[in-house]
């Protein structure tokens, strides 16, 4: 059996079979376009589903801290998708949401590109959970 499971689809009607839980769990520049109040719980559903100890690495436009990168932003993802979903990620929200839920979280990288920062940012689930 493959070690990947693919699933498509939103996060809150995956169904995870035979008790199996993913010990990883990656989200790509999709955090930028979820409605504000729902960030956090997306990283709650994410906890949720991962075994304890499990990893996810989620890489996406967070805190814009340059004014370039800042500008840049603006002019096309926000130009694009609107502020309101766009403006807390520019802000730093998902680091705070991230290091609350997860532990030695850390950011890994940042890109600088023409459509604003991209950072990549990795938690863990602690294996006593609470
Ligand atoms: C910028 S694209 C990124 C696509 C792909 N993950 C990648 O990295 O190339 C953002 C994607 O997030 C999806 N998306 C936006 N809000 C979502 C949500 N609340 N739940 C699930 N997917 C969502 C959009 O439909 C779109 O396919």
């Amino acid at each position: 059996m493959s070690s990947i499971r693919w699933h498509h689809g939103f996060l809150d009607s995956l169904e995870l079979q035979d008790n199996w839980r993913p010990n990883k769990i990656v989200s790509s520049l999709l955090f930028h376009q979820v409605p504000a109040g729902q960030k956090k719980v997306l990283i709650e559903e994410i906890w949720n589903l991962l075994e304890p100890g499990g990893m996810v690495l989620i890489a996406d436009y967070m805190k814009q801290e340059n004014p370039l990168m800042r500008a840049l932003f603006r002019a096309t993802v926000q130009r694009l998708d609107g502020f309101a979903d766009t403006q807390p990620n520019a802000d730093g929200v998902m680091e705070k949401h991230i290091s609350a839920r997860f532990i030695d979280s850390m950011r890994l990288a940042r890109f600088n590109t023409p459509t604003g920062a991209i950072s990549l940012w990795r938690g863990y689930k602690a294996r006593t959970s609470n």
